[in-house]
């Protein structure tokens, strides 16, 4: 058996669409920070059948159970028991499945032997969860094409640039419709849709170019606009995604006021209602304050950026 801890990650040049096949590849390339304070935890076990069970609840969960199917085709691998639990609520736009399948992967590597370098564990992870290949790595993290297949690779170190995040918690209620269901939608109905994938390409590029020089207003520019080009997308998806709220809609008021103000922060926001304040080192205690004070807000939870996938305990039993 083999424990390992993944934290999720945000993206900050988003992936939303897949290309033909059934191999999960992005249709977008994407580049993103993982959270240090927010973790999964995920322990793998030989066992008589295959059998998940996500903070304490048995789940049949189709994706799961298909990347250990797919990973049992290409591998010597028993039946497995899964128990994963996060420390933070699932379904609900902090991209619980992002840390969930980093873990899962590098746990079933772990405790079976596979062998897998990084690169080759992203890969799995993204047939699982695209947005998971990129926990793997820690700090700032791509998932582009590259060396044939798309995978994530690291792109800065986390103490190179120490951003820090502050989750703005505006709903607990799982999404109602998923990522996964979202964008096959957008893809079939928006006249966004290739806009959206044509420039994707440049916003990937501009983002990574403001990474490696940390220049902190480039970087806020080109991934607000990632961010709200994403959710216009989905706005003009029929039916239309609409995953805010009013409380979503103060969080970015209150951000795009700190900014207007002289504090280093912007905003982004995923397929849900949370809004994630991403700011410059040091910034992050003002604007948990703000973020906390703003109507709707539920809470607001700070993090420094996070280490990528690892073995937690190779042989613990928790
Ligand atoms: C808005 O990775 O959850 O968070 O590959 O279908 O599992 P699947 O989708 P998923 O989508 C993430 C979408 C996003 C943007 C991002 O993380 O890049």
């Amino acid at each position: 058996m083999a424990t390992a801890v993944a934290h999720p990650n945000i993206a900050l040049v988003k992936y939303w669409g897949k290309q033909e096949g059934d191999d999960n590849v992005p249709a977008t390339p994407s580049l993103s920070i993982t959270l240090g304070a927010l973790t999964t935890h995920t322990r793998v076990a030989a066992a008589a059948r295959d059998e998940v069970q996500l903070n304490g609840q048995y789940t049949a969960d189709a994706k799961i159970l298909g990347l250990i199917a797919r990973l049992r085709a290409a591998f010597d691998l028993p039946p497995v028991a899964v128990r994963t639990c996060n420390d933070f609520p699932t379904g609900a736009g902090l991209a619980s499945s992002a840390a969930g399948f980093a873990a899962l992967v590098t746990a079933i590597d772990a405790a079976f032997g596979l062998g897998l370098t990084p690169a080759e564990r992203s890969i799995w992870a993204r047939r699982g969860s695209a947005s998971a290949a990129r926990s793997l790595f820690g700090g700032f993290a791509t998932l582009a094409a590259g060396n044939g297949d798309w995978r994530a690779a690291a792109l800065l170190h986390k103490d190179a640039w120490p951003l820090e995040i502050v989750v703005a918690v505006t709903s607990t209620a799982a999404k109602e419709v998923s990522s996964t269901a979202g964008m096959a939608r957008s893809r079939a109905t928006s006249p966004f849709y290739e806009a959206w994938t044509r420039s994707a390409g440049a916003d990937f590029e501009a983002a990574c170019r403001a990474v490696a020089a940390r220049d902190f207003d480039a970087l806020a520019e080109v991934a607000e606009h990632s961010c709200l080009k994403l959710h216009a997308l989905m706005l003009a998806t029929r039916p239309a995604l609409l995953y805010w709220n009013e409380a979503t809609v103060a969080a970015i008021a209150t951000v795009r006021g700190l900014r207007a103000a002289g504090t280093p922060v912007f905003f982004t926001v995923d397929a849900g209602p949370q809004v994630k304040a991403v700011c410059a080192p040091g910034a992050s205690a003002a604007v948990r304050a703000a973020l906390e004070n703003t109507p709707g807000v539920l809470r607001a939870v700070a993090s420094g950026l996070g280490e990528g996938a690892r073995v937690a305990d190779r042989n613990a039993d928790d």
